[in-house]
């Protein structure tokens, strides 16, 4: 495919979309970029996402990995694929690996797993970069704000998820970046432009 994919990961309020926007206006001056998230992206997905994150909905690990994963199907299929296949940047607030450290590490329905059946539902398509934002989990970072269904998990299980990304960005290393989210958002913005393959900066 002629485009370029980054999917930005992190735990709940590393910045992540503040990082993704910047990153996103700065190569627009040279390339189409489609900003995109998950869950969500297209009108199916969007309404997956308001059943997933609703805090007065209870469901079960398996069924809360099959809606993550089938938001992401009808994404790749109708937005990420065609925009990869005409030349454009795609950048994602979240992918697979959100799966794998959620549902997989920190729901505990393993990763290899809810792997599986995301290989199915991407049909197989990978990040070339993920742009890995790090932060200690505090209470603050669990707690503050509006939390969601998953932020209301608390400390533990948002420690299990970063423990999770880490882990998924040490296994292929050259697939990832990982940057330490406590610096400015100017310092962290000029980290993930110098994670960006040369010829696309
Ligand atoms: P969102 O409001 O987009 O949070 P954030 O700004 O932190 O990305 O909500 C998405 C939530 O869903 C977030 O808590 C992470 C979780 N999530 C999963 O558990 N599995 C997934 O596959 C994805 C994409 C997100």
């Amino acid at each position: 495919m002629r485009g370029l994919f980054v999917v930005f990961e992190g735990v709940d309020r590393s910045g992540k979309t503040t990082q993704l926007q910047l990153l996103a206006d700065r190569m627009a001056a040279k390339h189409e970029v489609v900003v995109t998230r998950e869950p969500g992206g297209t009108p199916v997905a969007e309404a997956i996402r308001v059943l997933l994150l609703a805090d007065d909905v209870d469901m079960s690990a398996r069924c809360e990995a099959l809606l993550f994963a089938a938001a992401r199907a009808d994404h790749v299929e109708r937005i990420i694929r065609p925009a990869l296949e005409r030349g454009a940047v795609v950048v994602s607030d979240r992918f697979v690996d959100s799966s794998l450290a959620y549902q997989g590490v920190a729901r505990g329905l393993g990763v290899e797993d809810v792997e599986r059946v995301n290989l199915w539902a991407t049909d197989g398509l990978v990040p070339d970069l993920t742009i890995m934002l790090d932060l200690p989990i505090t209470h603050s970072t669990a707690r503050d704000g509006e939390a969601d269904r998953m932020e209301n998990e608390g400390e533990l299980f948002q420690a299990r998820v970063r423990r999770g990304l880490l882990d998924l960005a040490a296994r292929a290393p050259q697939r990832y970046a990982v940057i330490d989210a406590a610096h400015s958002i100017d310092e962290v913005a000029d980290m993930v432009w110098a994670a960006l393959p040369e010829q696309w900066r």
